[in-house]
Formats: C-alpha cells, structure tokens, sequence
C-alpha cells in the first residue's frame, strides 16, 4: 500500500516519546499504543493510516493489531473530525431523556449525519453508545467535554458558542445532589413542563418539530 510521505508524528517529539514509554515496563510497550495514538489524534483530529503504522513499529506489533485496538474504541477516528466533534449518546437512559431529539436538532443544525464532517472542518457528528453519564442525560459531549441534561435551550447556547469559534466551557449537571447556584444562574426554562412530555430534556423542544411547539423562544438569549 502507498503511503503518503510525511514526517513521522514523534520524530521532533523525542522527550514526549519516551515520556510515554516509560509510563510501561520494559517489554510492556504494547500499552504505549493508546497514549501515543491519542497524542496524534489530539494533534491532527485522526489517526492516519501512516500515523498507525508509525506507532504501530515503536510499540512493535503489527499495523493490523493497531488498528484492532483503534477500531475497538470510537474515540479514535481514522478520519479527520471537525474542530468541534459532537458526540450525542444514544444508549437507553439518554434515548429515554430525549436523546434522539437531541441528535434530530444536531442534524438539523448542523445539515449532517453521524459520522460526517461538514466541508469547513468545522463540526462532525457521532451517535456513540453510553458515555457513562446515564443520569444527567441526554448527554453531549463537544470534544473531551461533556454537557449534561441538554435542552434546546442550551443547545442553542453550545451551537452559537462554537460558531464564534469558541469551545464551550464545561457544565455539570448532576441531577439534585449539586442543584448549583450554577444552575439557578443559568435560569434556563428547562424545566418548564411540556404538555404531554417531559419536564426536561430537548424533548420539551427538539429541532425537529417544525414551527417548534409551545416553547419555540425558549430563552436562548
Ligand atoms: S445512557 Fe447516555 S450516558 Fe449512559
């Protein structure tokens, strides 16, 4: 297979190199595999193929078993995702919280479906399976972050936040036991009950209902 020619990812990397291998006991360099594709993935927004092969010979296994362990994990990407990757779980307590309105606004939103990146680099959409926050959903997560109990509301906020080019700072939402004066200052409408639905969640007001339903402003100033 041709590929292309480019500098290799760690060879003006040395110091971080051995950094991360010597995180493992000698002989255990296969463990490298994961921390080093995440420094590249971190730096180029994917894994090349080239990239693999690279860190497929320092760690010395082969680029098939790499890309065995990269395959397994949907947070690495073997091709470039935008500068902001939406992440929308769809795993049952999120489904139940409104997570496929959630997904629904995103497509809407963004004109894209998972697994895409728009032609501006700028956005790129996944639906993954349980991100592990199964209480405080539906959950987004922009990048390494994550954004709990998203309405339309604060949906609307994130969106605009990242199309100033900015990445939305990180909220928690904890479901009671941090009712935060984070949250009263937010005074977002989430709460305010949807006839026939939900109290919370963009099922109260999801992007996908056109002329958008009773609270169709929502607040999102
Ligand atoms: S079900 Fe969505 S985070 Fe677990």
């Amino acid at each position: 297979m041709d590929l292309p020619t480019l500098q290799p990812f760690f060879e003006d990397k040395p110091e971080l190199l051995q950094e991360i291998l010597d995180r493992y006991p000698l002989g255990g360099r296969r463990s490298a595999l994961m921390p080093l594709m995440w420094e590249v993935q971190r730096a180029e927004r994917h894994v090349s193929e080239a990239r693999l092969h690279e860190i497929a010979d320092i760690v010395g296994v082969t680029a098939t078993e790499a890309k065995g362990v990269m395959s397994f994990y949907s947070t690495f990407h073997e091709h470039p995702v935008g500068r902001f990757h939406l992440q929308v779980c769809r795993t049952l307590s999120c489904k139940l919280a409104g997570g496929d309105e959630l997904y629904r606004a995103l497509v809407a939103e963004t004109g894209l479906v998972s697994g895409e990146t728009d032609a501006a680099g700028t956005f790129s959409l996944q639906n993954v399976e349980c991100l592990g926050s199964c209480g405080t959903g539906p959950v987004l997560q922009v990048n390494d972050t994550y954004h709990e109990r998203v309405t339309r509301t604060r949906l609307a906020e994130l969106l605009a936040e990242m199309r100033a080019g900015h990445e939305p700072a990180p909220t928690r939402e904890r479901g009671g036991d941090n009712v935060s004066a984070q949250k009263a200052a937010r005074a977002e409408p989430a709460a305010e009950p949807a006839a026939g639905g939900p109290a919370e969640g963009p099922a109260d007001a999801p992007a996908d209902a056109p002329g958008g339903s009773s609270d169709e402003e929502g607040g999102a100033a």
